[in-house]
């Protein structure tokens, strides 16, 4: 295995709170240009697991390297600068400022106030290729004939598309997304899938995705990895995941 076929690999992370071990020595491999699935019962680490890659908790050992640098324990705002970014991590959306607006403002907002950002461009000639990168991906996610709505009148599948395209405005390589699809009905939830899918085939861009709605979500992804109580207990390609009897036992026990 050649370490630059991977965007995100952690040796051994563990995290605990207290006496409870959130996160118990997980070794993941995220090859670059994937959809990684991270699924599992609640309370199994995931969401933890994360916010230890992301800065958020530092780990109580182990290691995380993103983009073959070490980042264990790097500040949030540093990890994010590199390019791992959580979807919930950028600021939220203007209301009142156009679709196109919006994705404009995320792309100067790395490494200034990005409401800065956005008055600037009122005085700034906004670059041409600017524009027809914005219009690139929000083609990808279906918002281009949105382009001139406010973020106000999106619907909720419509707005979640927003923060993902905004991550990609943003420079992200690895785009985090902790249950995208929760709380969606599975139509709405096929339709985000679908669109993620896509923006993994029309840029450089890796996906972390964190979802128990495994039905939905399995057709989607390449490669998975299980977590239960804190430890990863299963992983493989989505046929391999399903027909593993732990995984079967996990759901069915749930
Ligand atoms: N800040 C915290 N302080 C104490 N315990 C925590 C904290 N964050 C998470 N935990 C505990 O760590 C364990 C893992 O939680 P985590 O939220 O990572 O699970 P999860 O897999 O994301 O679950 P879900 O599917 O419900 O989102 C749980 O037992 C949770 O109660
Ligand atoms: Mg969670």
């Amino acid at each position: 295995m050649n370490s630059n076929d991977y965007i995100l690999v952690t040796k051994e992370l563990t995290k605990s709170f207290g006496g409870l071990v959130a996160v118990n020595r997980v070794s993941i491999s995220v090859r670059k240009n994937s959809i990684t699935m991270l699924m599992g019962p609640n309370g199994a680490g995931k969401t933890t697991f994360v916010n230890v890659c992301t800065g958020v908790y530092r780990p109580d050992s182990g290691k995380v390297f993103f983009d073959g640098r070490d980042i264990t324990g790097l500040p949030p705002h540093e990890i994010y600068k590199l390019g791992f970014v959580r979807t919930f991590q950028i600021p939220i959306p203007f209301q009142s400022l156009t679709v196109l607006e919006n994705v404009l403002a995320a792309m100067n907002s790395v490494g200034e106030n990005p409401l800065i950002a956005v008055v600037k461009r009122r005085w700034v000639r906004v670059e041409e290729d600017m524009i027809e990168k914005a219009f690139k991906i929000m083609d990808t996610v279906g918002l281009s004939r949105f382009w001139d709505l406010p973020a106000y009148k999106l619907g909720a599948a419509q707005l979640k598309m927003l923060e993902v395209a905004r991550a990609l405005a943003v420079g992200a390589k690895l785009i985090a997304l902790d249950e995208p699809i929760g709380g969606v009905d599975p139509a709405y939830a096929n339709r985000i899938l679908t669109y993620v899918r896509d923006l993994k085939e029309r840029f450089d861009v890796t996906f972390l995705l964190i979802e128990h709605r495994i039905d939905i979500a399995l057709p989607y992804v390449d490669y998975v990895y299980v977590m239960d109580r804190g430890s990863v207990v299963v992983e493989g390609t989505p046929n391999e995941v399903v027909k593993n009897p732990k995984v079967i036992e996990i759901y069915i026990g749930e």
